[in-house]
């Protein structure tokens, strides 16, 4: 599978607000062991620089806007911006990552596993020879 932005239904109208819904068998594929946000980051840091052997996220800009740049060990490249709080982006195992955060960006992942620093790659050129 490659890495895909996923359109969640929102619930709701306008003048009410929304409801959207993530569900294991429902709409995601992966049991999700781990729950995790990041927020706060200023516009000129960059986070992720790494990959991951095993896990499997779904990904929500659930304020904000954040942008990624995913890369496998080919070479192939895929740019995605999360700026709606309905739309995920499944990020499968084996893309380095690059992410840039609007200052009030909240990163929220589902993951398919617990954390486990072993499952990181954080060296970009042993990502490359994996
Ligand atoms: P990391 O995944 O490297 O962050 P990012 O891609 O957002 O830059 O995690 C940053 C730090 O937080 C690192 O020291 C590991 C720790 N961490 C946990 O302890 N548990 C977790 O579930 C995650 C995602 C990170």
């Amino acid at each position: 599978m490659l890495p895909n932005l996923i359109k969640f239904e929102k619930i709701g109208f306008s003048h009410t607000g929304y409801i959207s819904v993530a569900e294991v068998s429902k709409n995601i594929d992966f049991e999700i062991k781990r729950v995790y946000w990041t927020y706060f980051t200023p516009n000129h840091i960059e986070r992720g620089n790494h990959a991951h052997k095993k896990l499997e996220q779904l990904i929500f800009a659930v304020n904000g806007k954040i942008d990624f740049n995913l890369e496998d060990s080919n070479g192939n490249k895929h740019k995605f911006t999360l700026d709606a709080p309905h739309i995920g982006l499944y990020i499968p195992p084996g893309y380095w990552r690059t992410i840039r955060f609007s200052h009030n960006a909240v990163l929220l992942c589902l993951a398919s596993e617990a954390y486990d620093e072993n499952d990181y790659i954080r060296d970009y050129n042993d990502f490359l020879d994996n």
